[in-house]
């Protein structure tokens, strides 16, 4: 059978950005096993022809009704499914899905039967939340990145605002890059719909969430915007553990030089 893929070039890029995401993901040791997770509102680049595909699926259901999402497509990472596997082989690691006339359903229709991820709730929640919002943002990405997971594992840093602080004073670029820093979400149940609402909560101002103990949540324009701003996090992470093995506490930029930034970067207070 023929890749829904083929002759489709706008959404074969984003399928194969997705690709190649999963293989920094990988790489950068954040992707254990079937570790994350990534979805795509690939809605714009649908055309009659896919709208007229048949399902290849049960209807599956959401757990949740989400109305922004009704005749919407997605590109979503299958559940068990390998990040280093879904590099090489996006369409047999993952599958296109449209969202049922009820929004409380979607179907596979492409290109194998790949069931979507167990995070389905909290993406799919997520891309309501973005279309309600008028956001341009049409990608979304779990991953479990190692040293901002491992600050989680003190409370002081699950305090409003403080690993956001922390990490935006170890290096200029993080705040320019991540300008609203990063929302922590107590523990949930992995794919429960409380997770998912506790998501969608703390997306009002955050670009990235933390899932206390678990791993983070991005929304970006495209997925490799996303990856940018977990990378740009971790890298903050990688410099305070850096400084904290070396034997002592960094000092981070200074109240006047983060202001400086702020106001030269036109960045938000
Ligand atoms: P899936 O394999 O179902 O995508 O789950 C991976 C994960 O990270 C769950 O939080
Ligand atoms: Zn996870």
């Amino acid at each position: 059978m023929e890749s829904i893929l083929k002759n489709r070039p706008a959404l074969e890029h984003a399928v194969w950005q997705a690709a190649e995401v999963a293989g920094y993901l990988w790489q950068k040791g954040w992707a254990e096993r079937n570790g994350g997770n990534i979805t795509l509102n690939i809605t714009e680049y649908v055309d009659d022809e896919i709208r007229a595909l048949p399902a290849i699926s049960e209807p599956i259901a959401i757990g949740m009704h989400l109305p922004m999402l009704k005749g919407c497509y997605f590109y979503c990472k299958g559940t068990q499914k390998r990040m280093r596997d879904l590099a090489r082989w996006p369409m047999d690691n993952g599958s296109i899905i449209r969202i049922l006339d009820d929004c409380e359903h979607y179907e596979i229709i492409a290109d194998n039967p790949v069931m979507p991820t167990s995070e389905a709730p909290a993406h799919l929640s997520v891309h309501n939340y973005l279309l309600e919002k008028g956001s341009p943002c049409r990608a979304s990405l779990h991953t479990h990145p190692i040293e901002l997971i491992a600050l989680t594992h003190n409370k002081a840093f699950l305090e409003k605002d403080v690993a956001t602080r922390t990490l935006w004073s170890m290096i200029p670029e993080t705040k320019a890059f991540c300008p609203r820093g990063l929302g922590i979400i107590p523990y949930e149940l992995p794919g429960s719909v409380m997770l998912a609402e506790a998501t969608i909560r703390e997306l009002d101002d955050y670009d990235v969430v933390m899932w206390e103990k678990h791993g983070v949540f991005a929304v970006d324009v495209d997925i490799m915007s996303a990856f940018d701003q977990v990378d740009v996090l971790n890298k903050s992470a990688l410099i305070y553990v850096a400084a904290k093995s070396m034997g002592f506490e960094p000092d981070g930029m200074s109240d006047e030089q983060m202001a400086e930034m702020t106001r030269a970067f036109n960045l938000p207070k």
